[in-house]
């Protein structure tokens, strides 16, 4: 099986971090974002498929860099297409059912269980549902059963259908390229509503999920994973005098004697110079 990662977004949200490298590099706990999802794939995915654009050398670099022991390629647009044009791109390397994956998504999803709800649904695609308590900033579903019967981006406060948002995470039949017009298009505004009679399913899990596509829920993602521990990257000069907690100081970056710094990442390049106190921030210096 084939799984596509979509990774070619501006990142805008994540900015100033995104001036630099790319969403789908930017590290949590010292790692790639993106390799929290390759690294989560089943066996059964042999090759994967990264749609790039923006800042598309870097991705290509890290890809020459590391060897992650799978078949990668990366895949261009010429320019961003939306997370729809992206996919059409990739049409040529498909010719089954394959997953597909915003590059921004940390997740403990079951992606086995999620292969094989689709193969018992037959229906063209499923999505992986997350229940969150406002649904307003997200896309979210109505369900009959577990067939998926409408779509809403971002309903008003309190005027939501459910709480069931868009995880981000998809498997589908090839046959989903054919209902993807050309050019520049967004699955979930352009393409999913329009294919609903042909069986769009949605999994509800449970876990841990976060779209790390702003800076709110990027700290949130290093709080949930990092377990009141400290990540030291190599490279990262850290004063033995200095109290850290829920942080992780990346390569090039110093934190100097008695600062005080929690539930912070402190960017390669920054000085958290002695005495300073840093709290809940993407330390920039
Ligand atoms: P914002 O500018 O902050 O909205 O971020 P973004 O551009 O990354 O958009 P968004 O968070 O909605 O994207 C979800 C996922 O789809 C991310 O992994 C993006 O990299 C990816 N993505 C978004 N737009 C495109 C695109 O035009 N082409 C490709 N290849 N991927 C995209």
């Amino acid at each position: 099986m084939k799984a596509v990662i979509l990774a070619g977004g501006m990142g805008t949200r994540l900015r100033p971090l995104t001036n630099e490298i790319p969403k789908p590099l930017v590290p949590l706990l010292g790692k790639p974002l993106i390799r929290y999802i390759i690294d989560a794939l089943p066996d059964e995915v042999d090759q994967v498929l990264i749609a790039v654009s923006y800042r598309k050398d870097d991705l290509q670099r890290y890809f020459e860099e590391h060897d992650l022991g799978l078949d990668v390629v990366l895949v261009e647009e010429k320019e961003p297409l939306g997370t729809g044009g992206a996919l059409k791109n990739v049409s040529p390397y498909l010719d089954d059912t394959f997953l597909a994956f915003n590059g921004d998504i940390i997740s403990s999803l079951d992606l086995r269980a999620f292969i094989d709800f689709h193969r018992r649904k037959k229906g063209i695609g499923a999505l992986a549902l997350w229940r969150v308590e406002d649904p307003s900033a997200y896309g979210v579903v109505s369900m009959e059963g577990e067939r998926i019967s409408s779509f809403l981006e971002k309903p008003p406060p309190d005027k939501s259908p459910s709480d069931m948002i868009n995880a981000g995470i998809y498997i589908f039949e090839q046959e989903i390229l054919d209902h993807i017009p050309q050019g520049t298009v967004s699955l979930e505004k352009d393409v999913f509503p329009h294919i609903l009679s042909l069986g769009l399913y949605g999994m509800v899990f449970d876990g841990l999920w976060v779209d790390c596509g702003t800076r709110e829920s990027y700290l949130e993602a290093q709080r949930l994973l990092i377990g009141g521990r400290n990540v030291y990257c190599e490279g990262a000069e850290v004063s033995p005098l200095a109290d850290l907690k829920d942080c992780t100081v990346l390569p090039g970056a110093k934190v100097g004697d008695r600062a005080l710094i929690r539930r912070s990442i402190i960017c390669p390049g920054a000085e958290v110079r002695a005495g300073e106190q840093v709290l809940d921030s993407i330390y920039l210096g």
